[in-house]
């Protein structure tokens, strides 16, 4: 399989210095509920129409992986529409599965895969080969599944086994990834499968399983549970606005947008937001406008203005409704009043980059006083200036400090931001349209 795209720095941006934004900005469809549309209508019984599919390039991995098992997808586009090949119906693929920067098709990926009792290698870029995978690779072995993983990390050998025993598990940590995989394991269990959590974490996988038919039984706080053998139904799926997204122009609304900025129509799951909550914190004013249903979801479109911000706490209980949010909250504590504290966060050190040290090394050099903690950082907010930032390779990073640009004295040049593509394609054109100002340098621009 041809390695994946991304030479380190082949693309950098200039993210320059403006006066003011504002307007109407939309963005791309959510990231993680295209995935589970994928996987889910992948493996259902029947047609799954898909609108609003975010075709970034994670997702786009999923879909060639499942396409690879001899799923049938129509794709237009935003719209999609997948031919179920059922429970029994996936094929081994013939070469391995390339998931690309993606911890979220992996590790789905694997629990679909535990119940399927073929041999499939799972591998991906340099990132994703560093991330953690026995994590999901342990509860899904105890079901049955034999797992081979490198020394706890990718490349991947499952042989998945049928029917699957039921457990009861106890996550180590409050990662919807984990908690999805044994959960979509146990559509193929004899039983019932109970997956407890230390804390909140996002619910698109119960809601979209109820969606196509599953009972979810939600007995407690943070403790969902599935019964097997259950199969899905194919339905329609709308996919709202991703939340994750949004959240780059809601700082930079707070930041710059001197007569507001609006985002449409963007999801606002609860289990998601906690970004709303830190900002309000911080005494952002934040309208959430036309709060509505998109399918199984709900949707708002949020309305932000220029806000002088000032220090907050972020403990556990925030993190973890805001895990893909906090590098652009850390910009957003750089230039509030005071000093924020971030806690219970060390999780960030194994998302795409070690957000912690990434952010904290790219804070250091635009000028902000800050200090890194095992689980979190302490921030003193002040003057950002100009500076050369290495991303290293993580989507939300360079994201991140292309907002800062709106309260920097100076252009921020942010290396190595190929991998935004993973999540939100043509982030400069769209940020473009509120009067941000990223110019993009590709290889030979950069010479
Ligand atoms: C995701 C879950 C989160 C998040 C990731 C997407 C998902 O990861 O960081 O970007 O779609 O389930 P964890 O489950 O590892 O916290």
């Amino acid at each position: 399989m041809a390695p994946y795209p991304h030479p380190a720095s082949a693309e950098a941006y200039v993210a320059h210095p403006v006066e003011s934004i504002g307007g109407t900005v939309a963005v791309p469809g959510d990231k993680s509920i295209s995935h589970r549309a994928l996987l889910m209508g992948g493996i259902a019984t029947g047609n799954t129409t898909v609108s609003g599919f975010l075709r970034s390039e994670d997702c786009l991995a999923t879909l060639a992986a499942i396409r690879s098992m001899g799923v049938t997808v129509a794709d237009e586009g935003t719209r999609l529409t997948i031919t179920g090949a059922g429970a029994d119906g996936l094929q081994p693929p013939a070469a391995p599965l390339d998931l690309g920067n993606s911890g979220t098709a992996m590790r789905l990926l694997l629990g679909v895969l535990a119940a399927h009792p073929f041999a499939t290698t799972l591998t991906g870029d340099a990132s994703l080969l560093q991330r953690p995978m026995e994590r999901v690779a342990g509860p899904l072995r105890e079901m049955g599944a034999s797992i081979d993983t490198d020394q706890g990390t990718a490349p991947i050998s499952v042989l998945g086994a049928r029917p699957l025993r039921p457990i009861e598990y106890s996550l180590p940590v409050a990662s919807a990834q984990l908690k999805s995989a044994i959960l979509l394991a146990g559509l193929w269990a004899n039983g019932k499968t109970t997956v407890k959590s230390p804390g909140p974490s996002r619910d698109h996988t119960e809601r979209m399983l109820e969606t196509m038919g599953v009972e979810v039984e939600k007995s407690a706080p943070n403790e969902v549970a599935v019964t097997g053998p259950a199969t899905l139904t194919g339905r329609a799926i709308a996919v709202p606005a991703d939340f994750s997204s949004a959240a780059f122009f809601i700082v930079a609304g707070l930041l710059g947008a001197e007569h507001g900025l609006t985002i449409p129509a963007v999801g606002i799951n609860p289990s998601r937001t906690g970004l709303l909550q830190i900002l309000r914190n911080m005494g952002a004013g934040i309208e959430l406008r036309n709060e509505r249903l998109c399918g199984a979801e709900p949707v708002a479109d949020i309305f932000v203005t220029r806000t002088e911000l000032d220090a907050t706490e972020i403990g556990s209980e925030l993190v973890d409704l805001s895990i893909d949010e906090l590098p652009i909250a850390f910009i957003a504590a750089a230039t509030a009043r005071g000093r924020t504290r971030i806690s219970g966060a060390a999780e960030l050190r194994h998302k795409e980059s070690d957000r912690i040290r990434v952010m904290a090394e790219g804070l250091a050099t635009v000028g902000i006083e800050v200090r890194e903690r095992p689980d979190g950082l302490e921030i003193e907010g002040g003057k950002i200036k100009g500076g050369r930032i290495d991303s290293a390779g993580d989507h939300r990073v360079a994201m991140a400090f292309a907002i800062a640009s709106l309260r920097a004295t100076e252009a921020i040049e942010i290396l190595d931001t190929a991998p935004v593509a993973t999540s939100f394609p043509d982030f400069p054109a769209v940020a473009a349209q509120t009067g941000l100002r990223i110019e993009v340098l590709t290889g030979s621009d950069r010479e």
